[in-house]
């Protein structure tokens, strides 16, 4: 356990304040799916960092008249409480607690809002923990305390993990690795690490248009998915083929070599629904249009030679990524042929960025 990131604030600087962040979510090229107690990845995982698709949370806190062993906090969404997401926030502030000292000296009052529309399927837990993370970490330097830049990141990573795994992947971009890798300088299983060489100028502003293509409920939620890794036939050899992976887009990323990409980021999607569908019980997480999307795409690439690729998550909607320079075509291509795949014809125009923001 790191001890490093304790606290121990002795007396406050101040008795009340309010700090706000922005997080964004992220797209793993390779992907995290299978881990151990506590939020310890099997394998690496590499992520482009997003920019619309956010949560903007604040924190105000005030401290407690009288002393107690509870933390206390009230949750709001868009401005009215929601029940429904505070067992998933007490769990994170249960789990970060031995982290910060002060958190049982004051009350909290949380407030989110994500900027993607509700329950479009797309995950929120990533930008989310990692907006939380990021403001409790300034509420603590607000208090007193002496973290440098660098170190407020790196723990606001490790807690952001504590909430979700892939959230440690969304305080940095453009690209971040998360888990312990020969290749990746510093990399951890505790925290995410900006990727940290020079990366090729055609991933700059890297486009990520997401098609919502069925948006009820999680089938599977990602806990139990990862849980399915366990005792998985296929799970030590899909490890060992992640972190191969991500050697070899590491070495893409530096190149340019969009071919190679293209070839690695639509293996690892489709290896990460081959793991469900081989896993016990099995799940099918793609719907009919998730697959005709999929094959649209791949006759758009045969026949423009523009390099569009997609990659998926846990769910049925598909993320369709492309170089900035043939963003005209691709949002026509997708306009015309794709909107008609998704949920009321609705999709996202995302695009690589740098991580949370203080708002
Ligand atoms: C398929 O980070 O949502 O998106 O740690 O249980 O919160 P928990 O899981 P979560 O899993 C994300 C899985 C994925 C792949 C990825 O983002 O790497």
């Amino acid at each position: 356990m790191s001890s490093h990131y304790n606290s121990n604030i002795t007396s406050y600087k101040i008795n009340s304040g309010n700090v706000a962040f922005a997080a964004p979510s992220n797209i793993a090229l390779v992907k995290y799916w299978g881990k151990r107690p506590v939020q310890i990845p099997e394998n690496a995982s590499l992520s482009f960092t997003l920019s619309a698709c956010r949560t903007e949370t604040s924190v105000k806190y005030d401290r407690k008249l009288t002393k107690d062993a509870k933390i206390n906090f009230s949750f709001l969404f868009e401005g009215s409480p929601k029940p429904s997401f505070e067992p998933k926030i007490k769990t994170f502030l249960e789990r970060v607690a031995p982290y910060f000292s002060f958190l049982k000296d004051f009350n909290f009052i949380i407030n989110s809002k994500n900027t993607f529309p509700h329950s479009s399927g797309i995950a929120s837990s990533a930008s989310g923990m990692s907006a939380l993370a990021r403001c409790f970490v300034a509420i603590e330097q607000e208090l007193g305390g002496d973290l440098s830049k660098a170190m407020q990141i790196e723990k606001a990573s490790f807690l952001a993990r504590l909430g979700s795994g892939s959230a440690c992947r969304s305080l940095e971009g453009p690209v971040t690795v998360w888990g312990e890798h020969s290749s990746i300088l510093n990399s951890s299983d505790e925290f995410a690490v900006k990727f940290s060489k020079p990366i090729h100028s055609i991933f700059t502003n890297y486009q990520d248009t997401v098609l919502l293509i069925d948006k009820g409920e999680k089938q599977v939620s990602s806990t139990v998915g990862h849980g399915l890794m366990h005792g998985h036939p296929f799970a030590s050899q899909r490890f060992v083929q992640a972190n191969q992976n991500l050697e070899k887009l590491t070495k893409v990323l530096e190149t340019g070599d969009i071919n190679e990409f293209i070839a690695i980021v639509e293996s690892e999607a489709l290896t990460l629904h081959a793991m469900m569908m081989s896993s016990q019980p099995y799940f099918i997480l793609m719907k009919p249009n998730t697959l005709e999307v999929i094959n649209e795409i791949w006759s758009f690439r045969k026949q423009t030679k523009i390099p569009v690729c997609f990659t998926l998550d846990a769910g049925a909607n598909v993320h369709v990524l492309y170089p900035e320079e043939f963003k005209r075509q691709v949002l026509a291509f997708i306009k015309e042929k794709l909107a008609a795949r998704c949920q009321n014809k609705q999709y996202i125009c995302d695009y690589v960025g740098n991580g949370t923001i203080k708002l």
